[in-house]
């Protein structure tokens, strides 16, 4: 009986479940959106409940469009939006408040109190990461200070915190029947507790923030048996065996298993990760240190991480906020109705301006206008602002490597904008290459659980199923692209300085 592995890939604006076979093809896929909650500027959050249903009503989509059953299902792996921090009683399942999003701000005045002492560096020499509001970290302490009675229940021991990935497993593995409170060292890493060398959460680091350990998952490798699913879940008795962060398993899904290699994903942000293989590599240009996978008692893989807080998700506010399109792939073609940008430049910093730049005073700008500028350049704009802060990212990553990228693998659902993707080789110079199977997240995420069932063998099986779709080649002439870069730097400069 022909049997597959369904992957969970629990993102920032819908959750999925996505059936793959031994070829790494999609077999059926079931998606459900959840609302993007913004209670006050800067403040982004999920409802955590909301996001299990819809989980569980994705992973029936799958199994029934697939026609199939649990019994064909031989593991499951989840992957997930990363640092989103989710705290709830374990007594009654509950959140004790709404997920925080890892794109949420309100937490700036706990990163200056902590960085007081030592700078936004402080821990970075052990965690890889600046004091940002991007990470769980802040996200827990806002909860433990502002939410009543949170402080007195987590002192006792009776409050969990995790990101996604923990929240889907402990539900899906049986909730306060015994769920399983665990997370993976890709997922750790983005919380500001776990040493990267160690792998284990810090004493010091947590006694500095005043998070009690009780509240941890348990740090586990991307790729073991973590759990089964219970009784209630349509999946029960199926393993639960992979868990890696969504940018992590979009690496993994790409293959890029070995050190030099790297993807780019085009998502709600753009996320480019360099695998540095087994050696802890601190950025000198700005970007994060992070863990790219462990496969059960092996060796752990290092990254350096180029993070853009908004690329995708100004398309969609572009859709939502001014209604200047109706879907967001009607970008490219209000893009099209003009051949440049006509000296428009946007710079999405909705959230501070992440990598390479880590300003958290910064907030969007639309410069360059004139009188000449129409709703075309607007949107071509707004592409060229996602290539213009990969092309950024990039040179942070050749300038920390010393060994220039020849070529930049891609996935993520903005790849199949061509002009975004022509526009991208252009501004690096070298060809941009996107895969078959762009959905590399749950990709990475099916690989990571089928390994650790012996559904595949090995890395060799993986690399295997690549295979090239489309090849786009730089054709723009260097000093254009070089004058285009600089005027995107000014246009970044405008945006500084803006919070007090
Ligand atoms: O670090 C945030 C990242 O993991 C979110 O990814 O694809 O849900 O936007 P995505």
């Amino acid at each position: 009986m022909t049997k597959y592995v369904l992957a969970i890939d629990q993102g920032t604006t819908s959750s999925r479940a996505i059936i793959f076979d031994k070829s790494g093809s999609i077999i059926s896929t079931g998606q459900l959106e959840h609302e993007q909650i913004f209670p006050k500027a800067g403040w982004v959050e999920h409802d955590p409940k909301e996001i299990w249903d819809n989980t569980r009503e994705a992973i029936g989509q799958a199994l029934s469009k697939a026609n199939i059953t649990r019994h064909d299902i031989e593991a499951v792996g989840i992957t997930n939006q990363r640092e989103t921090a989710v705290v709830w009683d374990k007594n009654t399942g509950v959140p004790v408040y709404n997920a925080i999003v890892w794109q949420d701000t309100r937490t700036q005045p706990i990163v200056d109190r902590l960085a007081a002492d030592g700078g936004v560096e402080r821990f970075k020499a052990k965690v890889g990461l600046p004091l940002a509001t991007y990470f769980s970290g802040t996200k827990i302490v806002w909860i433990l200070e502002n939410v009543e009675g949170a402080r007195g229940k987590a002192d006792a021991g009776d409050l969990l915190f995790g990101t996604t990935d923990s929240w889907v497993l402990w539900n899906l593995t049986g909730g306060i029947e015994g769920g399983v409170h665990a997370t993976d060292v890709t997922n750790a890493s983005r919380t500001m507790f776990m040493g990267l060398d160690t792998l284990e959460w810090d004493d010091e680091i947590l006694a500095a923030f005043d998070v009690p350990k009780s509240m941890l998952p348990e740090i586990k490798s991307s790729s073991e048996v973590y759990g089964i699913a219970s009784g209630h879940s349509l999946l029960r008795e199926v393993p639960i065996a992979g868990i890696l962060g969504d940018q992590q398993a979009a690496t993994f899904g790409q293959a890029a298993f070995d050190q030099g290699e790297a993807k780019n994903t085009y998502g709600t942000g753009n996320f480019l990760i360099f695998n540095t293989g087994t050696e802890i590599v601190h950025s000198k240009n700005g970007l994060l240190t992070t863990v790219g996978y462990k496969l059960g008692d092996g060796p752990t893989h290092y990254a350096l991480e180029g993070s853009i807080a908004v690329t995708g998700s100004l398309v969609q506010w572009m859709r939502d906020n001014l209604g200047m399109i109706k879907d967001a792939a009607e970008i490219e073609d209000l893009a099209k109705t003009v051949d440049d940008n006509g000296g428009a430049y946007f710079v999405p910093a909705f959230s501070g301006l992440f990598a390479p730049y880590w300003r958290s005073d910064a907030r969007g700008a639309l410069v360059g206008l004139t009188r000449y500028v129409n709703k075309g350049h607007i949107a071509r704009a707004a592409l060229e602002a996602i290539a213009y802060q990969t092309r950024e990212v990039l040179d942070a990553v050749n300038a920390d490597s010393g060994v220039p990228l020849t070529e930049l693998k891609v996935d993520g659902g903005a790849t199949a904008n061509d002009l975004l993707m022509q526009f991208q080789a252009d501004l690096i110079g070298v060809p941009v290459v996107r895969p078959v199977v762009a959905e590399t997240t749950a990709l990475g995420a099916a690989y990571a659980a089928g390994l650790a069932v012996g559904f595949w063998s090995g890395l060799d099986d993986l690399r295997a199923n690549w295979q090239e779709d489309a090849r786009w080649e730089p054709s723009m002439d260097k000093e254009e692209s070089e004058r285009l870069l600089r005027n995107w730097k000014k246009a970044v400069t405008k945006t500084l300085d803006w919070v007090d």
